[in-house]
């Protein structure tokens, strides 16, 4: 497997707070998957996960090299996790044929989040 794109991230906190307290419902269903929301809400403070979610958006458009353009959008860029595990990205319309047409098959997603700000890493390996 070779390394086909990597990603960065960094968001404040703050920021997603502002927006979605500015937009609410119609900018949190602009981002975000149902599933993205709901898991956030069971949080004690949804925020810091939003914003983390924010930012693996961002740097998988990074690393698929678009940035959020050429019909990639936040919501085709979906963070799995269950609970308790490694989350994981899931590509969608645009995003993944961007993916597919980089050659990737796998990708690796690392969230962090603390005093106040959130990141996140994306690589993205083919064969
Ligand atoms: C690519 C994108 C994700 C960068 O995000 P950003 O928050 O503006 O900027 P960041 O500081 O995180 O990243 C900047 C770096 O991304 C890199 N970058 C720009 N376009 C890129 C692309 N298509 N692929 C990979 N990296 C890219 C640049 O090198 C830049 O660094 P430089 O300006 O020093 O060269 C951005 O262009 C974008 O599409 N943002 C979405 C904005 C949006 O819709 N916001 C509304 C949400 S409420």
């Amino acid at each position: 497997m070779a390394v086909r794109g990597i990603g960065i991230d960094v968001v404040k906190v703050e920021r997603i707070s502002q927006s979605l307290g500015r937009f609410g419902a119609r900018m949190e269903k602009r981002l975000f998957t149902a599933d993205e929301l709901a898991y956030c809400r069971r949080m004690k403070d949804p925020l810091p996960h939003l914003a983390a979610r924010f930012a693996a958006k961002e740097a998988a458009s990074k690393a698929l090299g678009t940035g959020m353009s050429a019909g990639v959008a936040f919501r085709l860029l979906e963070v799995l996790q269950p609970g308790g595990q490694q989350p994981r990205l899931r590509f969608h319309g645009a995003a993944l044929e961007r993916f597919e047409a980089l050659g990737c098959s796998l990708s690796h997603l690392s969230l962090t989040h603390d005093g106040g700000f959130a990141i996140a890493c994306v690589v993205l390996e083919g064969a």
